[in-house]
């Protein structure tokens, strides 16, 4: 590629068509293949993700098989984005003549053409595409790369002199032309009026019975056009998805990217082998994410913060040196210091306050806990808000739900609820009020009471000896109280 000029064009001038119609059969799958996720997006949210990078004054998306559930999918993540239903014609020439003839009458500008289940191309390759493009003053340049196996792709046929001359489809080729390892990444960029008067030429007279846009190419060069390819050395940017094989290949190598992105902005990322961070994800300098993490969604990691081992989090927020360890949160903040884990399980609008502790074996859902609060042990709560400065006894349970609504409770600053508690909500404890052990709460504790709940203990003197007589117990009773 040359460089000397790395501008793109205006993008006044551009067009982005994406190409997602076929069926991706190899995928045995129900699922839409442009719908299958990598790394927090959709294979088709990628590539649209990257053409609005671009800021194209259009972008096109061509579709025909599962079109509704696509186009759902196209519009949640780029409104604004131009549907066009391809017809029956086959063929990737006969969906960007579609695409091309839904841009307004005026465009004059240069056309990109991306493939749905391609989602590893990025906005600066194309960027620069584009720019050697129009500086060269070409009519059609290609995304190409040297494969040693390039089965299956078509290839780019140069003359002598190098210059390309065309490019053959696997299928149509001889076996000189199948010896050729330069291949067509599938990506273009084209003048939209050649591109134009090229397609409406084009038949399905091939082994396919296809309208390709690869004879575009000749088309364009047979009429006076100028045709390059440029050949890029990062493969995987053109790495196309039509099985899970290939889908499995392209989520590590796009998890591998985004930890090296971190890492280089200064996140600890102990084994990115084993760190799934979705690329929506934003992790502050100094914050360290040790193995087994997943990271998800819109989460949000603070400096100093410590994520993992084995943990997940999907759209969370971590505070500053706060601590999250073989834990599953979703949709929870955790403040400043806080520590969480191991194994707390952490539900939809849950908070927890600076320094503020979550335990092992806690279940949290919706609720609020303060500054300096602690759930240190085996405990759910659930539809709860708990001051600052309050304990909550280990084993303690929120009894939220009657069979049929759920109800909120409150625990106030610096209140001491017991061990094995049940808070029978709705109910309050007040400020810094106690709860005794096994305290069943139905009503609400004045602030700075006690509230006890258990009947009061009995001993029943004798009662093992009569009732099992020669048990072990027994005889460990009567030793004791011979001695
Ligand atoms: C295409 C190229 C091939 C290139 C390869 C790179 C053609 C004729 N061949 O082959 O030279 O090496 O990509 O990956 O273009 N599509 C439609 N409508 C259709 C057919 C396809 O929208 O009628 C879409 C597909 O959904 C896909 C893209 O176009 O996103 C490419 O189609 P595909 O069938 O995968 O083309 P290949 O045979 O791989
Ligand atoms: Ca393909």
């Amino acid at each position: 590629m040359t460089t000397a000029q790395t501008e793109a064009a205006q993008p006044a001038d551009l067009a982005v068509v994406i190409l997602a119609a076929g069926k991706g059969t190899r995928m045995k799958s129900e699922l839409p293949k442009v719908l299958h996720p990598i790394a927090g997006r959709s294979l088709i949210g990628h590539v649209l993700a990257t053409a609005e990078a671009m800021n194209p004054a259009y972008t096109v998306a061509v579709v025909r098989h599962e079109r509704d559930r696509v186009v759902e999918e196209i519009e949640r993540v780029s409104p604004g984005v131009i549907i066009v239903d391809q017809d029956e014609v086959p063929g990737t020439g006969r969906a960007v003549e579609q695409a091309v003839a839904a841009l307004p009458e005026d465009f004059t500008g240069s056309v990109v053409v991306l493939s749905g289940d391609v989602p590893l191309i990025d906005a600066e390759t194309l960027n620069r595409l584009v720019a050697d493009h129009v500086a060269d003053t070409l009519q059609m340049t290609i995304l190409s790369a040297d494969f040693a196996n390039p089965t299956g792709l078509g290839r780019i046929i140069r003359n002598m002199n190098g210059d390309v001359t065309g490019i053959v489809e696997e299928k149509d080729a001889s076996d000189a032309e199948k010896a050729i390892t330069e291949i067509n990444g599938g990506i273009y960029v084209f003048a939209r009026k050649p591109l134009q008067d090229a397609l409406a030429t084009i038949g399905t007279d091939n082994a396919q019975g296809e309208k390709y846009l690869t004879d575009a190419a000749g088309v364009i060069l047979r009429s006076g056009g100028r045709v390059d390819a440029f050949t890029t050395r990062d493969t995987w940017l053109i790495h196309g998805i039509n099985d899970r094989s290939q889908l499995s290949a392209a989520a590590r190598e796009l998890y591998a990217r985004i930890a090296k992105r971190h890492q280089l902005a200064g996140v600890t990322i102990l084994n990115p082998e084993n760190t799934y961070i979705d690329v929506d994800v934003d992790i502050a300098a100094d914050a360290t994410v040790l193995p087994g993490s997943y990271l998800q969604g819109k989460t949000v990691v603070a400096p100093n913060a410590t994520v993992g081992p084995d943990t997940t989090l999907v759209d969370c927020v971590v505070g500053k040196g706060a601590s999250i360890r073989r834990s599953e949160a979703h949709e929870a903040a955790f403040g400043a210091g806080a520590d969480v884990g191991p194994f707390s399980y952490i539900r939809p609008g849950t908070s927890l306050g600076e320094k503020g502790k979550i335990g092992a074996f806690v279940e949290a859902k919706n609720a609020q806990i303060g500054d300096g609060s602690k759930v240190p042990h085996l405990s759910y709560v659930g539809d709860i808000t708990v001051g600052d400065g309050a304990n909550i006894g280990a084993g303690t349970i929120v009894a939220n739900y009657d069979g049929v609504n759920k109800h909120r409770s409150v625990v106030e600053d610096g209140a001491r609820v017991g061990s094995k508690n049940v808070l029978v909500s709705p109910v309050t404890v007040g400020a810094g009020a106690y709860t005794g052990a096994g305290a069943v709460v139905r009503k609400d504790v004045p602030a700075g009471a006690l509230a006890l709940s258990v009947s009061p203990q009995r001993n029943l003197e004798g009662w093992v000896e009569q009732n099992r007589p020669d048990s072990a117990s027994a005889k460990a009773a009567q030793k004791e109280n011979q001695a």
